[in-house]
């Protein structure tokens, strides 16, 4: 395991390039297995999630060929229809792997997801919806087995207690894109990546109308042949370097950004009055800022509201502006990991149910601190490059599901971080700091 430091206060400056969302990327993946043909996928992030999808589909049967770092070819051609445990157990989005196998074979095996540090992942919508499609679907050992004999496309209602479910929309797609007859789908999430999943598929010959909106509308076809597609660029990795650069007083320019995607965030910022400068080429400029920053409250929502894998981060700039913020979190009420290691940070942040009261203005100083979770780990690194003194983050396996080359990325930023393999670091250095 590696441990990240972090020498806090240094402005982030400087041009950095935005990599394909994991999001997107991995229901993407999946989806090659609708088709016997090649498909070449491209833009894809170099995570540890991605990997693992790889390894899933070539224990299905489909060959995998990383043709760059970024590029995969792959080809189903003879593929069974089981997800093993011990591969789905170490990357939950492995669930989204059941709606293309109903499709191709007609039958999926796929380990249960099961939990996770930001609560409980339930899957209850995405087997509803499989149920409205025809699947017979039995729940037993830890595995779900789907039975998709008489699958039929249907009208499916697919809004949850919070809202979409954006893998079980994902699912529901897949299965229907080769459903004989039509599916509609009502509280269909429209989250960029799930448009980006549509636009694959149409690309592989399905027909899909209402894309990017709340209700789809798809018509089954026999079969689907092979493509080229592109992923889109990574959301929430563009809010989390906007975040270092307000949160170090940097001048930062992030290219290959989906300005489209990130209007919920945008619009929070502004309304904090941080300064930004769109321009064309689908670049966006972080300039230093003149004004102080205000607090703004948030409750974070299905797309296109305020995307909950961007509440971790957001807390940590909220904690350096002075004045009262509040988060509320309403996709994962148990997303608050962080909380308490900012807290050891110096951060003044109270948790009211799924609320996060933050009285922001005093300086954060640098501690050893552990991540957690993705998102959680991302906050940590924020509030690290804000604050004084010396960071160190442990578990940081965490942040290579999600972030290419995070510590490379914001190095080459002007930040003094280092990534370190936890053996050659003593316990005294760690200590050090918060002595
Ligand atoms: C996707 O997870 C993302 N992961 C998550 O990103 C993201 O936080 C989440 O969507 C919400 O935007 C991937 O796309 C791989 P959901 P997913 O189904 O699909 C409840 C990250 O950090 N629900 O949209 O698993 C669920 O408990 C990760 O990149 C049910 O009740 O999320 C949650 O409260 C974390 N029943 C809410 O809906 C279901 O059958 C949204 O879940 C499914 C979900």
């Amino acid at each position: 395991m590696d441990v990240i430091h972090i020498k806090g206060g240094k402005p982030l400056c400087g041009e950095v390039t935005i990599s394909g969302a994991k999001n997107a990327a991995l229901p993407i993946l999946a989806a090659t297995l609708l088709s016997e043909e090649p498909c070449t996928i491209k833009n894809v992030p170099d995570l540890s999630d991605i990997q693992f999808m790889g390894k899933i589909l070539e224990n299905l049967g489909a060959s995998v060929e990383r043709v760059d770092n970024n590029t995969w070819r792959i080809t189903a051609q003879h593929i069974n229809s089981v997800a093993p445990y011990d591969l789905v157990r170490k990357m939950r989005a492995a669930v989204c792997l059941m709606g293309p196998l109903v499709g191709r074979l007609r039958q999926a095996t796929v380990s249960l997801p099961g939990g996770c540090v930001i609560g409980p992942r339930p899957i209850d919508l995405h087997i509803k919806g499989l149920e409205k499609l025809g699947c017979k679907t039995r729940i037993k050992n830890g595995y779900v087995h789907v039975d998709a004999t008489d699958l039929q496309g249907a009208g499916i209602f697919l809004g949850g207690r919070h809202g979409s479910t954006v893998t079980g929309t994902a699912n529901i797609i897949m299965a229907a894109v080769l459903a004989p007859g039509i599916t509609s789908i009502e509280s269909a999430a429209c989250e960029p990546e799930i448009e980006n999943l549509c636009r694959m598929l149409l690309s592989m010959g399905a027909q899909i109308e209402g894309i990017g909106s709340h209700t789809l509308k798809i018509q089954g076809v026999e079969r689907l042949h092979g493509c080229t597609h592109e992923v889109i660029s990574d959301r929430i990795e563009t809010g989390t370097y906007i975040i270092a650069a307000a949160m170090t007083g940097g001048d930062v320019v992030l290219r290959q950004v989906e300005l489209n995607a990130i209007g919920a965030l945008i619009d929070k910022l502004e309304a904090a009055g941080l300064a930004l400068e769109v321009s064309g080429d689908r670049s966006l400029h972080i300039p230093p800022q003149t004004k102080e920053l205000k607090p703004v409250d948030i409750i974070t929502m299905p797309y296109p509201g305020f995307p909950t894998d961007i509440q971790a981060q957001m807390c940590a700039l909220m904690t350096l502006i002075p004045g009262i913020s509040i988060i509320t979190e309403r996709i994962y009420p148990n997303r608050f990991m962080h909380i308490p290691e900012l807290q050891r940070m110096g951060a003044h942040i109270a948790i009211e149910g799924s609320s996060f009261i933050i009285k922001g203005g005093t300086p954060l100083s640098g501690a050893p601190v552990m991540a957690s979770d993705l998102r959680a780990s991302a906050a940590l690194i924020l509030a690290g490059l804000a604050a004084k003194g010396e960071t160190w983050v442990q578990h940081v396996y965490h942040l290579d599901r999600g972030y290419e080359k995070l510590d490379q990325k914001l190095q080459a930023l002007g930040a003094d971080i280092e990534r370190l393999p936890a053996e050659e670091v003593s316990k005294t250095q760690i200590e050090a700091v918060s002595s």
